[in-house]
């Protein structure tokens, strides 16, 4: 029988779209989400182990997707592939506000969960900007990071337990959900980051934390990232006040989000060398503002603080937040630039992002990189200022000047947007080569007919 209609056969309850049906949808941030022969999406686990159980008989690839906003390629999918559509796995099973953990399905946003959790006055404790779109499953499977790793770790140290349906049909049940487990291999951790190369992710049982009552946002401008970390120090040091982000934007990247936004010149203080959005959490607004200006009295000579504002209301915070998360005028501007994601160690990004500027330069002299992030753990966005894709030998030269010495100084060529497609080859130059010989050993041993997302993260 025809791939589809022995799908329709199998599934006869799921939702089915062949590649016509897929070719009239969006396919969200990559157009090769939506390459493959056929999408399902099951209702539950039953479902997605009857599809996995289809595709392994069969020798299909199988390539499962959350919120298809995943930005290494990691959902990419090519003719003759199906797709396992993790949208109808939407339920929130569980929030239990005594013991502050959330049972939740694959599918679920973060922003759902957020928002559920907010009703006991709880969060999930991670945050990123695509929470609209971005599900758990998909951030399991990127490990993924956000504004507030720095205090509450990646999706790693949120994750209690999980759930997933291994390529041969059977279910990986490790639903703990308590912290301490010291019982052999911590399996789940398999999952965590392997971009559906093992299995497919479905329940997730997670950590929430107090929420503060409120929180307040300033924009301040420094000479540099030194400057930058000296006030994360500061504040995170504060006992009546919680540090919740400190998100640093370079001049390049916050100019052409100036332009983009049509913000009106001198209605942010937007012109020092680097920016720091910083946001403290409080028992009331009043609280959490007075904090925010007196800590960045005390310290503002001491660090060359170059301008401040500490926004007056919630729409300032807004344009504060728009500045640095509405990272799609990138896109915009230069469609498909080249995007990297580095975590850099603390001490050395200023020499990191002048070392880039410089090395960039010399490659092409109009390069100039748009670079911001998440400063209190030295995760870096870095997109360069021209249309992509670029010629294969000029990407690598690019990641030669970007990944250089990274790893020896205990950094990483890829902090939290996963390895997908983009960033397989330089997992073969810049991950240590003994880890990708055990990676290869445990995909086989799991998925030994390559049936599980084939071609991405260990090839
Ligand atoms: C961000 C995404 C790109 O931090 O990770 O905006
Ligand atoms: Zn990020």
């Amino acid at each position: 029988m025809a791939l589809l209609p022995s799908l329709r056969a199998a599934l006869p309850n799921a939702t089915i779209w062949d590649a016509a049906e897929l070719a009239s949808r969006d396919p969200g941030f990559d157009t090769r989400n939506f390459g493959a022969s056929a999408l399902v999406r099951p209702r539950d686990v039953e479902e997605v182990a009857a599809l996995v159980k289809f595709c392994s008989e069969r020798g299909i690839s199988l390539v499962a997707q959350g919120g298809r906003t995943g930005l290494a390629g990691g959902a990419a999918t090519s003719q003759g592939q199906v797709i396992c559509d993790l949208g109808g796995l939407n339920r929130i099973e569980d929030i239990d506000p005594f013991t502050r953990v959330a049972i939740v399905q694959a599918g679920v946003t973060l922003g759902a969960l957020q928002e559920a959790a907010a009703q006991h006055g709880l969060d999930p404790g991670i945050d990123l900007a695509a929470r609209g779109s971005a599900t758990i499953g998909g951030m399991v499977s990127t490990n993924a990071g956000g504004i507030m790793a720095f205090r509450n770790g990646t999706m790693r140290h949120r994750v209690l337990g999980l759930e997933a349906v291994l390529p041969d049909g059977r279910l990986f049940c490790d639903l703990t959900r308590v912290l301490k487990t010291s019982a052999g291999y911590d399996l789940k951790h398999l999952f965590i980051g392997a971009e559906g190369t093992l299995g497919i992710v479905t329940r997730v049982a997670l950590r929430l934390d107090p929420v503060a009552g409120a929180s307040a946002t300033a924009l301040v401008g420094v000479p540099n990232a030194a400057s930058a970390q000296h006030i994360v120090r500061h504040f995170l040091t504060s006992t009546s006040a919680r540090l919740t982000a400190a998100e640093i934007l370079w001049r390049n990247f916050a100019s052409l989000m100036q332009r983009s936004l049509n913000y009106a010149s001198g209605s942010l203080p937007l012109d020092a060398p680097c920016l720091l959005v910083l946001g403290l959490g409080a028992d009331s607004i009043e609280a959490a503002r007075s904090a925010l200006e007196g800590g960045l009295a005390a310290i503002w000579e001491e660090v060359g603080i170059v301008d401040g504002l500490v926004a007056s209301s919630e729409g300032q915070a807004a344009a504060m937040w728009r500045l640095r998360e509405e990272t799609v005028e990138i896109e915009r501007a230069h469609p498909m630039a080249p995007s990297f994601d580095v975590s850099v160690p603390a001490g050395a990004l200023d020499a990191y992002v002048a070392r880039i500027e410089a090395g960039l330069k010399k490659l092409d002299a109009s390069y100039a990189p748009y670079v911001y992030g998440h400063l209190a753990d030295g995760n870096l966005h870095i997109s360069l200022n021209c249309e992509g894709p670029v010629p294969h030998e000029r990407h690598e030269a690019i990641e030669d000047v970007l990944y250089e010495g990274l790893r020896e100084a205990g950094g990483s060529f890829s902090a939290e947007h996963g390895v997908g497609l983009e960033k397989r080859e330089a997992y073969e130059r810049h991950a240590d080569p003994v880890k990708r010989d055990l990676a290869k050993a445990i995909k086989e041993l799991i998925d030994p007919g390559n049936v599980m997302n084939p071609g991405k993260v260990v090839g």
